[in-house]
């Protein structure tokens, strides 16, 4: 029963598999624009369980399912029995017996292991604390759109080692990038990420050093969902790490700024800096839909027969 395809982390697929379904976010992007219909999911039905606020995910996943045939319901923890205790495990048995697919943001990565080893459906990481793949499909796409491909690149990540950073670790792993992490000391990406990526990721203190000839420079913000209660902290500790033009002049002359979004102007990057021609944060928001939808394009079997 349990056989279903799951995407809880980018090495979830072969390079081969990411490589085509960011190739086919371009072109799904494309029937769009050109307004061609394609429904190819019709009748098939998306859960998507947020423990976290989203924008991006929610609608990105919502009117992905919708413009593939399919419809997608808003679950969440406070109107199902997943917010009283029902056990993970049990909720997966039943959803997974009316879903097509199941989507999920949480806390633990374990709550989405636990779904998808109970879950006769493929399950998707919409982010958890650990990692966020779905992200680094529509950076990939982007970057794939805009310079080629990424391979043998250089890519720095300024900031926190948090989900996102986690997720470029793996991204560089499967997509064959040098990384470097510059990082406050205590705020080092979780070392069994290290681990698996060798000596394709490097970690720094210096943002200067991090970014010197990059090809693609990417932050996010320095309070992640669940750690509020660390913002002043934070806020102090991660001031030389903010990401503004003159650090971004230390890059490549081709570099491309990314920012998964919500952005904190004055804190992250500077106010001035989703402005700037080398940023395309906005393209890489609007290819979360793209891309997610050839994710489930992947994922999610096609339309039922007619009787
Ligand atoms: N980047 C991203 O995942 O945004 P949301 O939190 O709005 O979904
Ligand atoms: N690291 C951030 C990403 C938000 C999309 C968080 O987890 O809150």
């Amino acid at each position: 029963m349990m056989s279903a395809r799951h995407f809880l982390s980018l090495m979830d697929c072969t390079p081969e598999e990411l490589l085509s379904v960011i190739r086919r976010g371009t072109e799904l992007k494309d029937l769009r624009n050109r307004g061609v219909l394609f429904e190819p999911l019709k009748n098939r039905v998306l859960g998507m369980i947020f423990e976290k606020s989203s924008t991006r995910t929610r609608l990105s996943f919502e009117a992905g399912m919708i413009q593939l045939g399919g419809q997608a319901i808003f679950l969440s923890p406070r109107d199902t029995q997943l917010g009283r205790g029902e056990p993970i495990g049990d909720c997966a048995i039943v959803m997974s017996s009316m879903l097509d697919a199941v989507m999920i943001r949480t806390y633990a990565h374990s709550t989405l292991t636990e779904f998808a080893a109970n879950s006769r459906v493929p399950v998707i990481n919409g982010l958890s604390d650990d990692l966020h793949p779905c992200q680094l499909l529509a950076d990939m796409q982007t970057f794939l759109e805009h310079r080629g491909n990424i391979q043998g690149k250089t890519v720095a990540w300024i900031g926190d080692g948090n989900n996102m950073c986690n997720s470029y670790i793996e991204a560089a792993i499967q997509f064959d990038f040098q990384l470097r992490v510059a990082c406050p000391e205590g705020f080092e990406p979780n070392p069994r990420f290290l681990a698996q990526a060798g000596d394709r990721v490097t970690v720094v203190r210096d943002p200067k050093e991090a970014v010197a000839g990059a090809h693609l420079v990417s932050t996010d913000v320095w309070t992640s969902m669940g750690q509020e209660e660390e913002t002043a902290r934070r806020l102090k500790l991660f001031t030389p790490y903010q990401v503004n033009r003159a650090l971004l002049d230390l890059a490549a002359d081709d570099v491309l700024f990314m920012h998964c979004l919500p952005a904190h102007r004055g804190e992250e990057i500077s106010m001035d800096l989703l402005d700037d021609p080398r940023a395309v944060a906005w393209d890489q928001a609007e290819n979360r839909l793209h891309a997610q939808k050839a994710l489930l394009e992947f994922l999610v079997a096609p339309a039922y027969r007619p009787a």
